[in-house]
């Protein structure tokens, strides 16, 4: 009898569970829409794709007027982020924060506005590699604008947190497993202060987790370990098997999390993808295998070997940037899921059932005029003596890096070098005539000198603030810039 009951009990449990999870997580993914680019699609079309296409989560990394302005009675979740360059004048100055708060969220809190859940205070502020800078000013500015949101009545509804880079956790190497996991000892004090206070205010603690990281890293890293299909030889942390590297990290924080004694922390990752160029490993095929993998992970509700359920997260990221830092390595322009000009790059499967499942484009593009610039065929060898600087100088202009070890366009001629940079320099500056010149060796041309596997872009039409002030300007002002997460699945 007792066995005959358990059936219907058992369903309810699971819908209660399944109630209690959407409500959680916001029933979505998410998506980190950057802006660091030298053309930008149109910002309405790319809202509609991204509702077409069932994405509900949007995470930016700064309020992007325009963007706010697309967004706008379109029932995304947006996370809104504060650029660390403020993070100073945030903390020192309570009214600047009041200010920020009062033209960036209450000034579209209303019925028909954006829907804005989390205000992000910084964006990875305690990486390694920013030498401290942001260490002192950081807790202060969320705070701050924990305050300004209280003042302005939005506490309850808009929360606070830090997106940081999974390298503030870490387990030693003596010991690499996640029960070991802890804060990094130089900013422990300073980051348990930080998830108290997040904590105290039900908060989340937002982390970003980059498997391909790991592996481009590491040449002896276990290339299966870093997708989620279970091929690889699991690593074993006392009756807990891992089979692979995110549910791995992801452990190792929430155990860092309980020994600081906030074993039900909520987690939000921030930022999770896999680049598509620019990387040996960094290619359509892998991409699609991470993130098909991850989303059928997440969304089933398995959790990880420490805590079960539905994992909140926006993927990295929605369209390439063609103007970011190539400090990190050359994939940095190619986390897109989509192109710079809007197509999706491969199928993914947004309900996590794991289909080929196309995406919707960004419809309505339009491109600038059918043509390149390329070398001269007339060019002879004597002509040719300034061609390396001239290659040197249309990179350093535009983007190239899918002419690098491992990238797409690796195998091209010398000739075909020459072309790609000096189209490469041509489209971002809008095809003026007098940038395809490169002391005579260049000429326009109609035919499409793509070639098998490397694409030679047309650049898209219209709005490029950029344009007129250059590439490197346009560099310098995109870096103060971020990105938007966007896409929320409906569960
Ligand atoms: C609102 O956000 C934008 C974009 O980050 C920023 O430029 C502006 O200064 C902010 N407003 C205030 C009052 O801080
Ligand atoms: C951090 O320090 C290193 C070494 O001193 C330096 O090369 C790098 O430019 C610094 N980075 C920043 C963001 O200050
Ligand atoms: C480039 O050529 C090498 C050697 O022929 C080949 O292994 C590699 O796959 C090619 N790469 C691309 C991107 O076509
Ligand atoms: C083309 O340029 C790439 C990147 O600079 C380089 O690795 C490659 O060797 C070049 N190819 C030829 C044939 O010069």
């Amino acid at each position: 009898m007792a066995q005959e009951k358990s059936p219907d009990c058992n369903y309810l449990m699971l819908l209660l569970f399944v109630f209690f999870a959407m409500a959680s997580s916001g029933c979505g993914v998410g998506v980190n829409w950057g802006t660091q680019t030298s053309h930008q699609l149109p910002q309405e079309k790319v809202v509609k794709m991204l509702k077409e296409n069932g994405f509900s989560k949007v995470k930016l990394f700064d309020a992007d007027e325009w963007i706010m302005a697309a967004l706008m009675g379109s029932d995304i979740e947006l996370m809104l982020a504060i650029p660390n360059s403020m993070l100073e004048e945030m903390g020192k100055n309570h009214k600047a924060a009041d200010a920020w708060v009062y033209e960036n969220v209450t000034g579209y809190s209303y019925n028909g506005g954006v829907n804005i859940k989390y205000v992000a205070v910084g964006n990875e502020p305690f990486l390694k590699a920013y030498n401290d800078t942001y260490l002192k000013s950081t807790l202060p500015a969320l705070k701050n604008i924990q305050t300004s949101l209280n003042k302005a009545g939005l506490g309850a509804k808009v929360k606070v947190t830090v997106p940081f880079n999974a390298d503030v956790y870490y387990s030693p190497e003596s010991n690499p497993v996640p029960t070991a996991g802890d804060f990094r000892p130089d900013i422990r004090d300073l980051i348990i202060e930080i998830v108290q206070f997040l904590y105290s205010n039900s908060a989340p603690f937002s982390v970003n987790i980059y498997p391909f990281l790991s592996l481009y890293g590491n040449e002896h890293f276990p290339f299966d370990y870093a997708f989620f299909d279970g091929n690889n030889r699991p690593l074993r942390d006392g009756n807990s098997l891992y089979t692979n590297v995110f549910d791995a990290n992801f452990d190792t924080l929430l155990w860092a999390l309980d020994k600081a004694g906030y074993p039900d922390m909520q987690i939000i990752v921030g930022e999770v993808g896999w680049p598509t160029d620019g990387d040996m490993a960094a290619t359509v095929q892998n991409a699609k295998r991470f993130n098909q993998g991850l989303l059928k992970h997440t969304l089933s509700g398995d959790g990880t070997p420490k805590r079960k359920g539905i994992i909140d997260f926006y993927l990295f990221s929605l369209i390439d940037e063609d103007a970011k830092s190539v400090a990190p390595g050359n994939f940095e322009r190619h986390w897109g899921i989509f192109e710079f000009d809007g197509k999706p790059k491969y199928e993914l499967d947004l309900k996590g059932h794991g289909k080929d499942k196309g995406l919707t484009p960004v419809e309505g593009v339009k491109y600038m005029l059918k043509q390149w610039c390329a070398l001269d065929p007339d060019a002879t060898a004597s002509d040719l003596e300034d061609l390396p600087e001239s290659i040197d100088y249309a990179c350093s202009l535009s983007d190239c890096t899918a002419l690098g070890y491992g990238s797409s366009c690796n195998n091209l001629s010398w000739r075909g070098n020459a072309s790609y940079a000096f189209n490469m320099y041509y489209q971002v500056h809008g095809q003026r005539d007098w940038d395809c010149d490169f002391s005579g060796l260049a000429t326009v041309t109609d035919k499409d000198p793509s070639e098998e596997g490397c694409q030679f872009p047309v650049m898209i039409a219209g709005s490029s603030s950029l344009l007129h002030i250059g590439f490197s300007n346009a560099l310098r002002k995109a870096a103060g810039l971020c990105m938007v997460v966007l896409f929320l699945l409906y569960c």
